[in-house]
C-alpha cells in the first residue's frame, strides 16, 4: 500500500472539505477513516481501498451540491487518476463510493463486497451514538429546522425523494434513520459497538421528552 497516497488524499480531502457543515466536515472523515481501520483489523479486506474509499466518501455530498449524484465520482476519479493510483484500486474505490449511502439502500447489488461493507459500517456509525446526536441537531441547525414537534410524527418507510427532501424537525430524524441503523450494520465488530450507541440514543430521547413536557 502506498502510504503516499493516503497522505495525498488526506491533504486533498482536508483542503476540498474547507469550511463544510460540521456534521460533513474532514473531522467527520478522519472518525470515519479510523473507524473503518479498526473494523478491518478484523476483516479479510484490501486495507487501502478501505482507507481510500473512508477518505473520499463524503468529498462532494449531493446535499449540499444540488443534488448532483455524481460529482464525487467525478472528483474522486480525477483525483485518483492525477496520483496514478491502479486502475482497479480506482474501481473499487468509486464503486464503494455510489453505493454507501443510507438513501440509496434501495437499489444496492445483493453482495457487496467487504470494503464497502466496512467503510458503511463506519459511516453508520457516525451517525449513531453521542457524535450522531451532535450532527444531526447541527444538520437540523443549518437548515433551519425546527428540534421537535409533538404534532409532527415522522414518516417511516420514506421513499428515496420523500427521504431526501425531508425538512422535518430533528427529532423525527432520529426515527427516519438514526435508530434503524443498528440492525443495518454489515460486520461483527461494527454490530457490537453500534449496540452501545443505539442505547445511550434511547436514553437521550427519554429525557429529551421528560424535559420538555416539564414533568
Ligand atoms: P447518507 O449520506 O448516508 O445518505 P444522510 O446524508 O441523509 O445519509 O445523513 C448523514 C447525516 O446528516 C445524518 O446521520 C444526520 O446526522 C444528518 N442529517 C441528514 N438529514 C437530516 C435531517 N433531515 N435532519 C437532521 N439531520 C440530518
Ligand atoms: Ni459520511
Amino acid at each position: 500500500m502506498s502510504q503516499n497516497l493516503i497522505q495525498n488524499t488526506i491533504s486533498f480531502v482536508k483542503e476540498k472539505l474547507e469550511g463544510a457543515e460540521a456534521g460533513h466536515d474532514w473531522f467527520h472523515i478522519e472518525r470515519v477513516w479510523k473507524l473503518s481501520k479498526k473494523i478491518a483489523e478484523l476483516e479479510t479486506c484490501d486495507l487501502e481501498v478501505v482507507e481510500l474509499s473512508a477518505l473520499l466518501h463524503d468529498i462532494a455530498d449531493p446535499k449540499f451540491h444540488g443534488g448532483d449524484e455524481t460529482l464525487a465520482l467525478k472528483i474522486s476519479q480525477e483525483f485518483l487518476e492525477s496520483e496514478n493510483a491502479e486502475p482497479q484500486i480506482i474501481e473499487q474505490v468509486l464503486f464503494i463510493i455510489k453505493n454507501i449511502s443510507f438513501k440509496n439502500r434501495g437499489e444496492m447489488p445483493a453482495i457487496l463486497p467487504v470494503e464497502l461493507q466496512i467503510v458503511q459500517d463506519a459511516d453508520r456509525l457516525d451517525a449513531i451514538g453521542a457524535i450522531g446526536i451532535a450532527r444531526t441537531f447541527n444538520f437540523g441547525g443549518f437548515k433551519n429546522n425546527l428540534m421537535y414537534d409533538p404534532e409532527i410524527s415522522p414518516k417511516l418507510n420514506q421513499t428515496k425523494n420523500e427521504y431526501k427532501k425531508s425538512n422535518g424537525m430533528t427529532i423525527n430524524h432520529f426515527y427516519e434513520k438514526l435508530l434503524l441503523l443498528k440492525d443495518l450494520m454489515n460486520t461483527k465488530e461494527a454490530k457490537k459497538i453500534a449496540e452501545q450507541r443505539h442505547q445511550f440514543m434511547l436514553e437521550f430521547l427519554d429525557q429529551f421528552y421528560k424535559e420538555w413536557k416539564v414533568e
